[in-house]
């Protein structure tokens, strides 16, 4: 049938054109984690499907810059171990320690896979992989000194791995669906069957059966002001998890990088500091000698970020208004900056008018990393914990990458640990899938109308006839999330978040979609956006109203303490969308290892 135009408010499922397909595998998601699965799942010769609502070498890996954390010992000795302990320690015991060791036991497999699949990395005077310095790495389970750890392609290692990642996938036969916008899952008791789209360009909509479907859909950035995400990172796949009744955790726990250009928020690489660039107030002074007397410039980014905050606080800010930073690269050879730094070069001088070799770089703390997500164990299966088993998996559901919290960054991530995270468990989640599904196993027919609520859900946003735009809605929900879910909490803003944001969440219905067609409505898709990034807002704000603790990135003036006795487990966030509130549960954090060949890492005091 043709694409009738709908005339009425009221559905009728013949006013929509709609295509059926079966896969094994469908990947929502072509960043580096939905590739990585990609591959992997079309490799083990499953029939494999990858949705991506951007071109694959847009998606937002692609401004990774920095590097890979592997422990491959090319620049400093190394071992898989250290990089173990420092992440157990940035995550401030928050990670779960079995994934912790998966992760960092297999990273140097994986980045070697990554050189062997043609990533171009910068090289060493022998031809090896090249490696620099990023915050919280250290030889010797953090005694030190500074490990160089993270492996780099100039400052643009994501663009080189996902390019690199979607060439490979290419070579299989995974079939790729791109501008498809990813509405909902199909959920039969319990179980995922699948995912309703749409197609961007001609407004059908598709119906993807599977009998294993990843959520591979990145971060949520966008619910604040000011971040370093691009405006597509709205956490759409947790957003179609939480609808679909599950948990979003650790929601709380979200990284301010320490340098976003000030105004513009575009990441200005930690690489930039691992090269050697140091942070300085208005009276010139290193102040991070201070807060971090050993690592200093490349402590971990929580602590830097709250350094440079309170700098400002105290008057010590740079600028005409004493609100930001200055990050100098100016003392550095050029030779080294063009070489190594060429990226964010180009960044400082188009976004702040600054010449790196003579001017420094205006910066501040800004949203750039999401630690929570969609529950799962290493494999990448997500949890939904019952009473009788804390580790229940949701039958035919997988989540990877910045919106899976498997958890291996916990309260809070290092740098460069998230390209490592996407392409592990991107590569862990395809075994998973070859190991457990029979080739060409039919899929039985739906029993429920469970691909019926994504259409539903998509033509009541269409027929929106409220007095807002999504634009107006939008901002106000990242105005609240910028100034009450900050570097700094505090119970009374945190309380008076928790009231704004949930007033904002009752508002949502009073949107306006003014264009009513199919294809290419950008105001359509931005509403369904909104209402996937305000579910994620109001998680955030309830839980971090209700951590009574200071842990990792989520740092409270009135609990200045991290408290392992009460506080040491992951927060689980439900929504219940008849009574439009948060529903708060705790599952204990993993403290055991996957294997007897390291001992659990025992909590103590967090200092760099
Ligand atoms: O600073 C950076 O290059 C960012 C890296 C990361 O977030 O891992």
């Amino acid at each position: 049938m043709a694409q009738a135009e709908a005339k009425t408010k009221e559905f009728n499922l013949d006013d929509y054109d709609v295509v059926e397909h079966e896969y094994d595998v469908v990947v929502v998601g072509a960043g580096g984690a939905g590739l990585r699965a990609t591959l992997g799942s079309a490799q083990a010769g499953l029939r494999t499907a990858c949705i991506t609502k951007v071109f694959p070498t847009r998606s937002h890996t692609v401004a990774a810059q920095g590097g890979v954390a592997a422990s491959l010992g090319n620049m400093s000795p190394d071992n898989w171990k250290w990089h173990m302990y420092d992440t157990v320690k940035g995550s401030d015991w928050l990670g779960d320690q079995d994934a912790i060791e998966y992760l960092c036991r297999n990273a140097p497999k994986a980045v070697y896979e990554l050189e062997h699949f043609g990533v171009p990395f910068s090289r060493t005077e022998e031809g090896k992989i090249y490696q620099r310095p990023f915050g919280g790495m250290m030889q010797n389970f953090g005694e030190g000194p500074e490990a160089q750890r993270t492996c780099a392609a100039a400052d643009r290692t994501g663009h080189a791995m996902l390019h690199t990642l979607y060439g490979q996938s290419l070579r299989y036969d995974a079939e790729f669906f791109i501008e498809y916008f990813a509405i909902d899952l199909i959920m039969e008791n319990g179980e995922c069957k699948g995912v309703v789209c749409i197609n961007l360009d001609d407004g059908k909509i598709h119906i993807f059966r599977s009998h294993i479907a990843i959520m591979a859909t990145g971060g949520y950035g966008r619910t604040f002001f000011s971040c370093t995400s691009a405006h597509t990172c709205t956490g759409d796949g947790n957003a179609m998890v939480m609808r679909a009744g599950f948990g979003l955790q650790d929601p709380e726990f979200i990284q301010f990088h320490p340098t976003g250009i000030y105004g513009a928020g575009t990441l200005i690489t930690e690489g930039s500091r691992g090269e050697g660039g140091i942070l300085l107030n208005s009276e010139g002074e290193r102040f991070m000698e201070r807060y971090a007397p050993s690592a200093k410039d490349l402590a971990s980014r929580d602590v830097v970020s709250r350094a440079m905050t309170i700098e400002i606080r105290e008057g010590r800010g740079v600028g005409p208004d004493k609100d930001h930073i200055y990050l100098h690269l100016d003392h550095l050879d050029p030779e080294l900056l063009a070489e190594r730094l060429p990226g964010i070069s180009e960044s400082a001088k188009i976004f702040a008018g600054v010449d790196v070799n003579e001017e420094p770089i205006p910066v501040l703390p800004t949203v750039h990393y999401n630690m929570g997500g969609i529950p799962t164990n290493y494999h990448g299966e997500v949890i939904d914990p019952t009473e009788d088993d804390p580790n229940a998996i949701v039958k035919g559901l997988m989540a990877i990458g910045e919106a899976a919290c498997v958890s291996v960054h916990g309260a809070n991530r290092l740098g460069s640990n998230s390209l490592i995270d996407l392409v592990v468990f991107g590569r862990a989640a395809g075994m998973r899938a070859g190991e457990t599904l029979e080739l060409n196993t039919p899929h039985a027919p739906l029993k429920e109308d469970g691909h019926l609520f994504g259409i539903k859900r998509l033509h009541e946003a269409r027929f929106k006839t409220g007095s807002k735009t999504t634009a107006e809605m939008r901002l106000k929900m990242q105005k609240i999330m910028q100034s009450n879910c900050a570097v700094f909490r505090d119970g009374p803003v945190l309380e008076e978040g928790v009231k704004l944001i949930s007033e904002a969440w009752n508002a949502s219905d009073d949107i306006a979609v003014t264009d009513k067609s199919l294809v290419w409505n950008s105001d359509l898709i931005e509403c369904l956006e909104y209402h996937n990034l305000i579910i994620q807002a109001v998680a955030s704000m309830v839980a971090a109203e209700n951590r009574k603790e200071s842990r990792g990135g989520h740092a409270r003036e009135d609990f200045s303490e991290r408290n392992d006795a009460e506080w040491m487990k992951h927060t689980l966030t439900k929504i219940d969308f008849d009574k439009m509130k948060v529903d708060i549960s705790y599952r204990p954090v993993h403290d055991f290892t996957m294997t007897d060949e390291i001992d659990y890492i025992k909590p103590k005091k967090r200092v760099y």
